[in-house]
């Protein structure tokens, strides 16, 4: 493993291998799942247009906030804001919020992974007439097959955290990103050949702008969030991995760029599936109220409808493409959620990482085979944790680095790997996002979700 001369932290070899980690990390079940699923229930090309601004206006200063603290400090989120504040409690808190948001995300994102995983199986499993077994596998709601694939999928994650920064993440996501490209792409052709499609192509690039409201960009908001993996602590944790060499902004931008290109292209898969489903008989949308019928697990329910409709070895290969390309998605988004808490472990325990990454992975593990057996955790968590941790963390970092740490000493930090940063345009236009727009944008967020608690 590379080190740094400050450190002996493990460090990204590569300036590509760090970008693909951390577009890794930002792609998941947000871009492939969520993103279409809210496209297809916020009228289409109209909410694509608000999210881009989102992710341009919130999301990237965000993100180079987080991976310049992390890159200054060589911390974990709990220690990097110890070290930018010397020690003050309050501040550390903000990092624990951040290793808990993390924690308790990976403990129902392994649960959705493994759906995604047992529906492999459940595709080879029809193709060859095995139709109970085939149903058992796609029972969303069986505990025990849900705890079992679980635990699986826990364990692969923690095994490429074992092997550390540049031997374990960077060397798995380096090989998964290009598969996972290529596997949209193929299932993008294929599916464009099929009647119907071109109604979801329509949706997805006419924006109907009767449909925009104040909700609709407070859900583009919290979707950005969510996706880029932000407030999360994860790309505080992988900032401080980032070698001195590295341009902050430059690497921001081409996570940024890529994370919405992927939430794009899946979407173009996803959205006119949906309607080649509709095609084939499924219903999908509800003809009265124009809203999706499923939209919590559409993915598990409507599409492998679909690849059933196809039928044959094609209708099976799609179906199980589909699914391992979830499951690899979800899989370099797992490695930087269990990153964090192992980093956090790690440096501030003193544990070795094989110890950490087992012990935090059974703990988020067990928590996750509850989750398995009661889903109904999954609402509980994705409220408490992602629509409002992540928002709350991202918000308590703008405040943290624009009026405590300074946007001056973050642009000091840039300066390794971008000399020029202080006298470039980017300068002023970042810290007044991080210091005005971002955090008052993120704040209407926040108050809409209590809004939406007092109005029940
Ligand atoms: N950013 C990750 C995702 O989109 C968590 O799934």
């Amino acid at each position: 493993m590379a080190t740094t001369p400050t450190s002996k932290r493990g460090t990204w070899n590569t300036k590509l291998g760090f970008i693909l980690a951390a577009a890794g990390s930002a792609v998941g079940l947000g871009n492939i799942w969520g993103f279409p699923t809210q496209v297809a229930d916020n009228g289409g090309a109209a909410f694509i247009l608000i999210y881009l601004l989102c992710c341009l206006i919130v999301g990237f200063p965000v993100m180079v906030a987080e991976l310049t603290i992390g890159r200054r400090t060589q911390k974990n989120p709990v220690g990097a804001f110890k070290a930018l504040s010397n020690g003050n409690p309050f501040a550390a808190l903000i990092g624990y919020w951040g290793v808990l948001c993390g924690v308790m995300i990976l403990s129902f994102y392994v649960v959705i992974s493994g759906w995604t995983l047992a529906y492999v199986f459940e595709e080879i499993l029809f193709y060859f007439g095995q139709e109970g077994w085939a149903a058992y596998f796609g029972d969303l709601g069986n505990g025990p097959k849900n705890a079992i694939f679980t635990l699986f999928f826990m364990v692969l994650t923690v095994l490429i955290v074992t092997g550390g920064v540049s031997q374990g993440i960077e060397r798995a996501t380096k090989a998964l990103m290009p598969i996972l490209l290529a596997i949209l792409v193929i299932l993008i052709v294929y599916i464009f050949t099929l009647e119907g499609a071109m109604d979801g192509v329509a949706m997805y690039v006419m924006p109907d702008f009767s449909t925009v409201t104040g909700g609709l960009i407070l859900s583009a908001l919290g979707q950005a969030f969510f996706s880029l993996s932000l407030g999360m602590g994860a790309l505080i944790t992988y900032g401080s991995y980032l070698n001195k060499k590295q341009n902050i902004v430059e690497s921001a931008a081409y996570v940024t760029i890529f994370d919405i290109g992927i939430a794009i292209i899946a979407g173009l898969l996803v959205i006119p599936a949906m309607f080649v489903a509709q095609a084939g008989g499924v219903q999908i949308f509800n003809p009265e109220t124009g809203a999706l019928f499923s939209s919590t697990t559409l993915v598990f329910d409507v599409l492998p409808e679909m690849f059933h409709n196809v039928g044959g070895l094609i209708g099976m290969l799609l179906g199980v493409t589909f699914f391992i390309l979830l499951g690899l998605a979800a899989l370099t988004s797992s490695i930087s959620l269990l990153e964090v808490p192992v980093s956090y472990v790690i440096d501030e325990h003193n544990i070795r990482r094989k110890k950490a990454a087992w012990l935090i992975g059974g703990i988020v593990g067990a928590i996750g085979v509850l989750v398995s057996f009661e889903l109904g955790l999954i609402d509980l968590f994705v409220y408490i944790f992602n629509e409002i941790g992540l928002p709350l963390g991202g918000l308590m970092i703008c405040i943290f680095l624009g009026y405590f740490w300074k946007t001056e000493n973050a642009l000091l930090e840039m300066k390794d790997g971008y000399e020029t940063v202080e006298t470039s345009n980017f300068a002023p236009i970042w810290s007044i996002f991080i210091k005005y727009i971002s955090p008052v944008l993120i704040a209407l967020v926040l108050a809409s979700v209590v809004w939406g608690l007092i109005a029940g």
